[in-house]
């Protein structure tokens, strides 16, 4: 018998978070006010955000203490698994050992309650009573539902609404736990209402659903505002991920040579990516691959540039890859990699080369998550898919190579409540799309008057 898992005990999960903001070799840029072009202040942020999480979005320690609080949620699911995914080699029939963190194993069915626990939580111990949020396929959306129910605050989700259509299961979720979600664009919000006098049929964006959920924020009692992807405190809690990955890869005694993700705002690739990061800028040879959508390619051909996060330029502006904040990516069935932009830390990284981006069309990350489901057994969300179709390159390129690999990657979610983008693509109906060049110029020319890192 053939060993396929490696588990943790409860007591060997890790007690602190990694910050890869210590080790960078060259600094970040920081996030500008937009009104002043100044690096923005703790206080510029106070209106959305409780000053503890503040305190760790600008933080440069190394290690942050896990929450007692926070580690007794987590014991729920994790430490998770790390697989051996022997029958998917054999498919694949090249000179490949693939291992995944399984993140599926989560309540909500992804890596999301990572994040959505420990800022539950710090809000609690802020006094925050409300939280109002956004969220693409519904996974963050569901994670913090659950995560402000396990600590006894109001949620409410902004869901795009396209995804809010067509995977009707995840505002089910979210009722269940106890949270509102309401369709965006929508009639509760001025960002909402902007959007639907000039585009009464929009699918919705992140952007667009991020304005609706800042705008809810401000504009209430007791509420403050979470993001599920892209910041620096997000990115700091997703580290668990890597970090278990680490022990585990440690115990049967294997080092990776390419680490992947796939990558909407960059959380869950940051997630197992960095703890390797830092390997790499400690002179470890291996590669680190980013894999995102050819309809939504703010790596492999935005510019790197100053932007807002939101369409309604209430973020302050970030340092990162982006296509433009008033870009609507078409319509594709993985809505948790429809974002505009990228986490700056993964931004930075990118362009440092110690990350590389690639881009995967949807069906072709549909025909590798099939495959995957046929082999494996588990069904992965279609967000998971583009890292599953970068593994088959890479498995692929080992063999044009003639060289052995070791391939870690993340399988960030399962696809239980996305059956029906299965559906599409198995009937045929879903369509390949790459965004076109103009697509590009007219990104460079929203932000063209912004200040240039
Ligand atoms: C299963 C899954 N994977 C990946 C993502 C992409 O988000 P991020 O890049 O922040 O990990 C999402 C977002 O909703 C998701 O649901």
């Amino acid at each position: 018998m053939e060993q396929v898992k490696v588990v943790l005990q409860d007591r060997e999960i890790p007690k602190k978070w990694y910050n890869i903001l210590a080790d960078l070799p060259t600094p970040m840029k920081p996030p500008l006010h937009p009104g002043t072009g100044q690096p923005v202040t703790p206080g510029d942020l106070a209106a959305i955000f409780p000053m503890n999480i503040i305190e760790q979005e600008a933080s440069s320690k190394r290690w942050i203490k896990i929450p007692d609080e926070v580690l007794q949620k987590y014991l729920l699911w994790r430490p998770s698994p790390l697989y051996r995914a022997y029958n998917f080699e054999k498919l694949l029939n090249c000179p490949v050992k693939i291992y995944y963190k399984n993140e599926g194993v989560s309540p909500a069915g992804s890596h999301k309650p990572n994040a959505a626990i420990p800022m539950a939580y710090y809000n609690k111990v802020a006094g925050t009573k409300r939280i109002t949020t956004e969220t693409g396929a519904g996974q963050w959306g569901s994670a913090l539902s659950m995560a402000c129910q396990m600590f006894g605050l109001i949620c409410r989700v902004y869901m795009v609404k396209i995804s809010y259509e067509q995977k009707p299961y995840r505002r089910m979720m979210m009722n269940t736990w106890g949270a509102e979600c309401i369709p965006s664009p929508s009639n509760l919000t001025q960002a909402g209402r902007n959007v639907l006098a000039e585009h009464p049929d929009s699918p919705g964006s992140l952007g667009i659903a991020i304005s609706e959920a800042i705008e809810d924020c401000v504009t209430s009692k007791d509420t403050k505002y979470a993001l599920g992807s892209v910041l620096n405190h997000v990115l700091l809690y997703q580290s668990i991920i890597g970090l278990e990955a680490q022990k585990q890869m440690k115990k049967i005694g294997v080092y990776p040579d390419v680490v992947m993700g796939c990558c909407g705002g960059g959380s869950n690739f940051a997630g197992i990516a960095l703890p390797y990061v830092c390997d790499k800028i400690h002179g470890k040879d291996v590669k680190i691959v980013g894999a995102e959508p050819s309809s939504c390619p703010s790596m492999t051909k935005g510019p790197f540039a100053y932007d807002f996060g939101d369409l309604a330029k209430t973020t302050p502006l970030l340092p990162m890859y982006t296509l433009g904040h008033d870009y609507v990516p078409a319509p594709i069935h993985a809505g948790g990699l429809r974002y505009h932009g990228m986490a700056p830390i993964v931004s930075h990284l990118v362009r440092e080369n110690f990350i590389e981006p690639r881009a995967y069309d949807q069906l072709k990350t549909f025909d590798a998550g099939v495959k995957w489901a046929r082999t494996e057994g588990f069904i992965p969300a279609p967000e998971t898919n583009h890292v599953l179709a970068a593994v088959v390159d890479e498995a692929m390129r080992a063999k044009e190579e003639g060289k052995e690999k070791v391939i870690l990657f993340n399988w960030s979610g399962h696809g239980l409540v996305d059956m029906s983008s299965y559906d599409a693509y198995l009937s045929g109906k879903l369509q390949a799309y790459e965004l076109p060049d103009h697509e590009i110029d007219r990104a460079l020319n929203a932000i063209k008057n912004f200040p240039k890192p």
